[in-house]
């Protein structure tokens, strides 16, 4: 809705106004939907603020270095704003006044959208086109900036943001919760207070592995504690870019908040030619009035409605070569692996790592032929269609792996083309993975053109290809690119990683069929970026499933399940060496796109019987776990078990998944798990499935598995149920009876 002076943007359950003070507009309220919008604005305006412009009611939307109504010049509690630009003629200043603001109502399926158009007073030419845009069928606003100038020269922008957020009277306690970890660890959950007076800073500076450091998401809370699953009001955010970013936080003394967040530059300003428009990366956010979990469920939906290709499609069983074999393939032995993909009931079989290169560039090791996108002669004489003519027999769907963005100096790629890849002049290349890697200068249009030739014609060879998986294993470590020349350092990386969306995007269009995973050495890619091209993320290198309880629960909090790879692997496991049974992978691996990636050869017939019950099962409940609601019940931060539900779209259908993690038998009884989400006034009967593997104990975990009660009563008292000690494990089906 656009008034004179107001803009008011609504999702189902929460709004946008924006109101227009002093020539610029300004956020005036962000809340649940009630009020009337020029109200709001008026008594956000009003608010008596002692020591900053908020005072004047002057939190911009896109506030920026120099501005003449910051407090001294500035925006408030940082002194570079959103934006801090040097023009052509060195004066360092930006100051908005708005040249244009355009509404457009939703229509369709397309979001109500405003577009604001600024211009610099002093640089008329210099200009910002500010979009926010809102969501009828799911609680998520997007906001997205693109930056134009036509000055005499260059601008430099030493800082760039996507959102930057200045807001007062939210309240004066402010928990923030966030992703950090590293290889192998990925996306453990930190939640700590926002003091008063402080910055919090997060940010991933790879260039590639954006989400390990920290992941470009968060979730602050506000009120004296943080808000729970479902209660509490949450701003939650997520900065869509796979490149470098920062997100700062602030909590100014007088309690305003300022949230910024955009791609960073590590390596000097990003120079910005006249004529040309930088479109700064997207940044989504929600407003939840009821907890945590309502924040996720609404960027889940809007992840899958609106960002990820095929995002409401059923996703394969997949079987990955990876653990099974690593480089050691042959047809032979993948065919087997295909006989074995078979018998467990997968659809997807995927060659990962090893099948490319040749002669002395082939790839039998992580040191060499990456790049070389063409089949290994020695290991597939007759090139990969007749792999694909017997995944094909099986009834199978084939994958492939590639690595676009590096390339090995062993490869005739770089052999025929050594200035493909970043270095800095006069330096020795600091080499990477298997000792040879490094990253290609895909800022440089011939490069990212060479690159999807080469990827499109190996996909092209191979009848039927239907899934890419797509990795990053090396960082930018030679902070240099020889195409951008000695003045535009400074955009190495983020012409990286436009570059390699670039690469994606032609991807994509030139094969809209097919499946992409997004892997950067596991789950360094795992990111609203990446799954704009991708439809889905490898969620960590680290396959132990007692680990994966924990990654998992931490990417859920942004990201749909449907999109989160978990593979039942080898126990076992490779990274933590611990055991557990083949009915606890399967339970965990429940909860995301159920994949496996072992050698079926080497399971016991027992074995094999049960993970095919398992794969059958799993087919039959995916549009509950992958299309449905996430309601996360036990945290496994606050307790020795994780348990999730989903709820089915029509709330017919809903899956239990609960997985100790190392409980002691004095651990003691176990709180209900109580269902909200579910239909009040309808019955569902519960059913535990695949209880155990033939020949072990068939204990239930519930004894009112089999019994039928109310959603209501499912919500109000909940299920009580066990779980024994170590890592013991569970899963239940509840189907709506007629009544
Ligand atoms: C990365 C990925 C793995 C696998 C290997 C192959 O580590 O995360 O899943 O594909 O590369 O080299």
């Amino acid at each position: 809705m656009r008034r004179e002076n107001t803009v008011c943007l609504e999702t189902p359950a929460s709004r946008l106004v924006l109101a227009k003070r002093g020539g610029v507009w300004t956020f005036a309220h962000l809340g649940a939907k009630g009020g009337d919008p020029a109200e709001l604005a008026a008594l956000a305006a009003a608010r008596p603020y002692a020591c900053n412009h908020l005072a004047a009611g002057t939190a911009e939307t896109y506030p920026a270095f120099g501005s003449s109504r910051g407090q001294n010049g500035f925006s408030l509690g940082d002194a570079r704003g959103a934006l801090q630009a040097r023009h052509a003629d060195g004066d360092v200043s930006v100051d908005w006044e708005t040249r244009s603001c355009d509404f457009s109502p939703a229509r369709g399926g397309a979001p109500a959208e405003v577009a604001i158009v600024y211009a610099d007073r002093a640089h008329p030419s210099f200009t910002a086109t500010q979009h926010f845009a809102a969501h009828a069928d799911c609680d998520v606003f997007e906001t997205w900036v693109e930056l134009r100038h036509e000055e005499e020269g260059p601008v430099a922008l030493s800082r760039m943001d996507s959102f930057c957020l200045e807001t007062a009277g939210l309240g004066d306690r402010f928990h923030l919760l966030s992703l950090s970890g590293q290889w192998a660890s990925e996306a453990n959950v930190a939640e700590d207070e926002l003091l008063r007076g402080r910055e919090v800073v997060l940010g991933a500076r790879s260039g590639v592995h954006d989400s390990w450091e920290n992941a470009p998401f968060f979730m602050l809370s506000v009120g004296p504690a943080p808000a729970r699953e479902e209660s509490g009001t949450v701003l939650a955010g997520a900065l869509c870019w796979s490149g470098v970013w920062e997100m700062r936080f602030r909590h100014e003394w007088s309690h305003e908040l300022r949230v910024s967040a955009g791609a960073a530059n590590l390596s000097g300003p990003y120079v910005l030619e006249p004529g040309r428009t930088l479109a700064l990366p997207k940044f989504v956010f929600s407003w939840s009035e009821r907890g945590k979990g309502a924040a996720s469920r609404a960027l889940h939906a809007w992840a899958r409605r609106h960002l990820m290709p095929h995002g409401g499609a059923p996703r394969p069983v997949v079987l990955n070569s990876w653990e099974g074999v690593k480089f050691d393939l042959s047809e032979k032995r993948l065919v087997a692996m295909m006989d074995g993909a078979r018998a467990l009931g997968a659809e997807c079989f995927v060659v990962d790592d090893g099948w490319f290169g040749r002669g002395a560039f082939a790839r039998n090791d992580a040191g060499h032929g990456l790049g070389d996108w063409t089949h290994d002669p020695e290991k597939f004489p007759g090139g990969l269609a007749p792999l694909a003519k017997e995944a094909e027999k099986r009834g199978l769907r084939l994958g492939l792996w590639f690595e676009p963005e590096m390339a090995d100096v062993e490869s005739e790629l770089l052999q025929s083309h050594p200035d493909w890849a970043m270095q800095e002049p006069g330096r020795p290349r600091r080499l990477q993975r298997g000792g040879g890697q490094v990253v290609l200068d895909l800022p440089n249009p011939a490069v990212r053109d060479a690159v999807f030739r080469a990827i499109d014609a190996a996909v092209r060879a191979v009848p039927g290809l239907s899934y890419v998986k797509l990795d990053s294993n090396a960082e930018i470590a030679n902070f240099g690119s020889p195409w951008l020349g000695p003045e535009r350092q400074g955009n190495l990386w983020f012409d990286f990683t436009a570059g390699l969306c670039e690469i994606l995007a032609r991807l994509r269009a030139a094969h809209p069929d097919v499946a992409f995973q997004s892997c950067a050495s596991g789950g360094g890619r795992a990111d609203f970026g990446s799954l704009a091209f991708a439809d889905e993320f490898w969620a960590s290198d680290n396959t132990g499933a007692q680990q994966r309880v924990l990654v998992q629960w931490g990417w859920s909090q942004f990201l749909p399940a449907c999109a989160m790879a978990a593979h039942v692997t080898a126990s076992p496991n490779r990274h933590t060496r611990r055991a557990s049974s083949l009915k606890y992978r399967f339970d965990v691996a429940f909860s995301g796109r159920l994949g496996i990636e072992l050698r079926p050869e080497e399971l016991s017939e027992g074995e094999i019987a049960y993970a095919r019950r398992r794969v059958a099962e799993y087919k039959r409940l995916r549009p509950v776990m992958q299309g449905g609601d996430l309601y996360r019940l036990a945290s496994p931060y606050e307790g020795d078990h994780a348990a999730l539900l989903f709820v089915a779209p029509d709330r017919r259908r809903a899956v239990v998944t609960v997985c100790g993690l190392s409980r002691k038998a004095s651990d003691g009884r176990l709180a209900p798990l109580k269902l909200p989400g579910l239909d009040p006034n309808a019955r569902y009967r519960m059913r535990e499935i695949d209880l155990a593997l033939p020949g072990e104990a068939q204990d239930t975990h519930t004894v009112f598995s089999g019994k039928t009660f109310s959603g209501a009563a499912l919500a109000a008292a909940g299920i009580p149920f066990d779980l024994g000690p170590g890592d013991d494990s569970f899963v239940l089906e509840l189907a709506a009876v007629r009544s």
